[in-house]
């Protein structure tokens, strides 16, 4: 008895950007990026795929799949650090543009993390009122974010959306355990200012613009550890052997953090879902789309253990555990 997927979507932009095209943006090669990365290619948002339209349309492909009608939604979560506004959320674009008009809507910012900690928080609500159906969508539109001049950054995030519709089964199905954390002393290694004060006597010191900034090599080191913390820590509360679980589903940062993650956890490479190869780091979307994915080549089956886990700026981490 518990909270279940009732249906996932996703929506990725029709443009593709290679890394052979990055290559005249930035001093870089396919090589060099495939080989530290894991990444060939990424989608870039373009007219009409506005943040809050991509989540939008995830959204109603996942209410399709899950047979609910907008109307029937009682909350609109969407995990983002890209939207077009800061006031409204993308919760309440997207609550409009789907016509869930019984639903009250917000977003959250935990960065790559939004999506998990969304599906927590849904998992809570649903928990306190059985009858609670909720929207949990990931989006990013990272490329309107990054400075396309410098090649440790541009050439890992890519745009899309993924989303997943929740509600309450009587089965043995349903959420298992989550185990978050988060440290905000370390936000310097991984950050996006805020645009500039327009309060005179407000102090913004040293903004450097709001686009992404990163120290690579720190991130990959802390997320790999955090990770594996966070996956550990959650199975041993829930007393489940990671020989158990079905099928892992990890924020798609990069190929080198997946295998290194995979490799302390002893997790086969059967068992690792990866697609960051099509889309790059889609940051809170990565999750929600590599779902949908897996859910439509029909890699998850009811009953199946199914784990995710992820790392972001904050920085914030965790992991999940769902019978499907
Ligand atoms: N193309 C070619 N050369 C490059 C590029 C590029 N795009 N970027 C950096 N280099 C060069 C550097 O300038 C450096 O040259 P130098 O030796 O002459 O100084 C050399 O490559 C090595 O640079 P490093 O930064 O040491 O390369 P590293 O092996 O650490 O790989 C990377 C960099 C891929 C960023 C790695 O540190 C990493 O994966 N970090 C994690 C970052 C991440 O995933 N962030 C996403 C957000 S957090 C999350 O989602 C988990």
């Amino acid at each position: 008895m518990g909270t279940i997927v009732l249906g996932t979507g996703s929506c990725l932009p029709e443009r593709i950007l290679t890394n052979v095209e990055l290559e005249s943006i930035v001093d870089t090669s396919d090589e060099w990026i495939q080989s530290r990365t894991g990444i060939a290619a990424r989608r870039i948002g373009g007219k009409g795929e506005k943040t809050y339209q991509l989540a939008a349309k995830a959204a109603q492909r996942a209410l399709d799949a899950a047979g609910v009608l907008a109307e029937e939604l009682d909350l609109v979560l969407v995990a983002t650090i890209t939207s077009h506004m800061l006031m409204p959320s993308s919760a309440c674009f997207v609550q409009n543009e789907i016509g869930a008009k019984n639903a009250f809507a917000y977003d959250i910012n935990a960065a790559c993390s939004g999506w998990l900690y969304g599906f927590d928080l849904a998992d809570k609500y649903i928990q306190a009122d059985h009858s609670k159906k909720i929207l949990v969508i990931g989006v990013e539109t990272l490329s309107s974010r990054l400075n396309w001049e410098d090649r440790n950054t541009c050439i890992l995030f890519g745009d899309g959306a993924g989303a997943v519709v929740v509600g309450h089964s009587e089965s043995e199905r349903g959420f298992v355990g989550s185990n978050f954390g988060s440290d905000g002393s370390l936000w310097e290694l991984l950050c996006m200012h805020a645009p500039q004060s327009l309060n005179p006597e407000l102090e913004v010191v040293g903004n450097p613009g709001s686009h992404v900034l990163m120290g690579g090599r720190e991130v990959f080191k802390h997320a790999v550890r955090a990770m594996e913390g966070s996956v550990r820590g959650l199975l041993d509360s829930e007393g489940i052997d990671l020989d158990a679980v079905d099928l892992v589903i990890p924020h798609q940062a990069n190929t080198r953090i997946l295998n290194k993650l995979a490799e302390r956890l002893k997790i086969p490479q059967e068992k690792l879902f990866i697609n960051v190869s099509k889309y790059g780091n889609t940051s809170a979307a990565s999750i929600p789309i590599a779902l949908d994915e897996a859910n439509n080549k029909g890699l998850i089956k009811a009953g199946d253990t199914v784990l995710f886990c992820t790392f972001g700026g904050g920085f914030t981490w965790g992991a999940a555990l769902v019978k499907w």
